[in-house]
């Protein structure tokens, strides 16, 4: 876990401290029961706000308390603005989640949303976000397979390929082409008619970032541009890569840009996806939500429920956890 980055953070997190803009971008009108919406987000930024007061300048604790509110603005939606989980603001808002808490972890809530959901944003950003996040994973897996054998080599004698340094900047490399360009390529792959940073181009920048200290100390002048060549000759499945999206473009290589922007698709989320009671867990916080505003028929019947909830797919979930 790159947790140097992400104390980092806390001073971005702490610069965030117009906190009461940390919150989803969706209005009260679009929320099945606005006005509740609106007091379980101010009673959300008030806690915060005395949280990150507490930790006395603190970092780890202004990082754990920015997760708490994170976690408790995701069940301002799930209780209150339910119809509005599958839109671009609230699978943005999960976005800034995974950015801002190191221990934020899946599943979450109504994230990704999953394919033919109404009022789904036009790109799935959660796919593309988790498509970063298994890049990273297997990254470092990799990294730390090269550093293993390095240390066996040592601890076996085998002084002939001890200080291959060369040997083990390629590999390294290798390692480092192959994460950024599963990261990358998500953004295409996964939504191929979006303007790629809106589409999360720029997600590897925050998830990777090239400055963390020792991630790239056997390539230290190692630049995503000069991957091309070291792409060409490698299946990067071959070194551990298994991205849902497996695609592994090279930088001179890209499909099109899209073009559109980032929009809400057509449809209406008529009853609580989850139910009326939710629950859900990060680390050793557990969440019971019970939603508001819904029209009790709508819940009633499973399969009405799926019935209205999804128009004709088969594959939308009764429930997200
Ligand atoms: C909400 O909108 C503001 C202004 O456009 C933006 O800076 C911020 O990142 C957005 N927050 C989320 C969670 O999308
Ligand atoms: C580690 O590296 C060795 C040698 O390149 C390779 O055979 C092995 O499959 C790698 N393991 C993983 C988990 O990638
Ligand atoms: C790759 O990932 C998919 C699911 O994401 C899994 O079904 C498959 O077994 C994986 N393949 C390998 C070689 O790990
Ligand atoms: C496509 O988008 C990427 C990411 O924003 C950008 O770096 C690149 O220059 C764009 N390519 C073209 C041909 O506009």
């Amino acid at each position: 876990m790159p947790s140097v980055y992400f104390t980092l953070s806390a001073a971005v997190l702490a610069g965030f401290a117009s906190v009461a803009q940390a919150q989803t971008n969706i209005t009260n009108n679009a929320c099945a029961d606005g006005s509740s919406y609106d007091s379980c987000n101010r009673d959300v930024a008030n806690k915060w706000g005395t949280c990150v007061t507490d930790c006395r300048g603190d970092g780890d604790c202004m990082v754990d308390c920015g997760c708490t509110a994170h976690q408790q603005y995701i069940n301002c939606m799930a209780e209150t603005c339910w119809n509005q989980v599958y839109s671009c603001e609230y699978q943005l808002f999960v976005q800034q989640y995974f950015a801002v808490c190191p221990s934020a972890a899946e599943p979450i809530p109504f994230w990704p949303a999953p394919d033919n959901a109404p009022n789904r944003c036009s790109c799935d950003l959660g796919k593309v976000l988790q498509n970063t996040l298994t890049a990273r994973k297997e990254q470092m897996t990799c990294m730390k397979n090269v550093t293993d054998q390095t240390v066996n080599e040592a601890s076996s004698g085998n002084l002939a390929n001890l200080g291959n340094g060369l040997n083990i900047a390629n590999q390294a490399t290798e390692c480092a082409c192959c994460g950024a360009s599963a990261s990358y390529s998500a953004a295409w792959e996964v939504c191929p008619d979006t303007v790629p940073t809106l589409a999360g181009a720029n997600l590897w920048g925050v998830f990777f970032p090239g400055d963390l200290p020792n991630l790239y100390n056997s390539i230290p002048n190692w630049a995503w541009d000069t991957c091309d060549s070291t792409l060409d000759n490698l299946k990067c499945q071959d070194i551990g890569f298994n991205d849902s999206s497996d695609k592994f473009y090279k930088p001179g290589d890209f499909p099109k840009n899209g073009t559109s922007t980032l929009h809400n698709v057509a449809g209406t989320v008529t009853a609580p996806p989850s139910g009326t009671v939710l629950t859900w867990s990060q680390s050793s916080t557990s969440w019971t939500v019970t939603a508001t505003g819904y029209d009790a028929k709508a819940v009633v019947s499973q399969s009405e429920y799926r019935a209205t909830a999804t128009g004709t797919s088969t594959d939308f979930p009764g429930r997200r956890m």
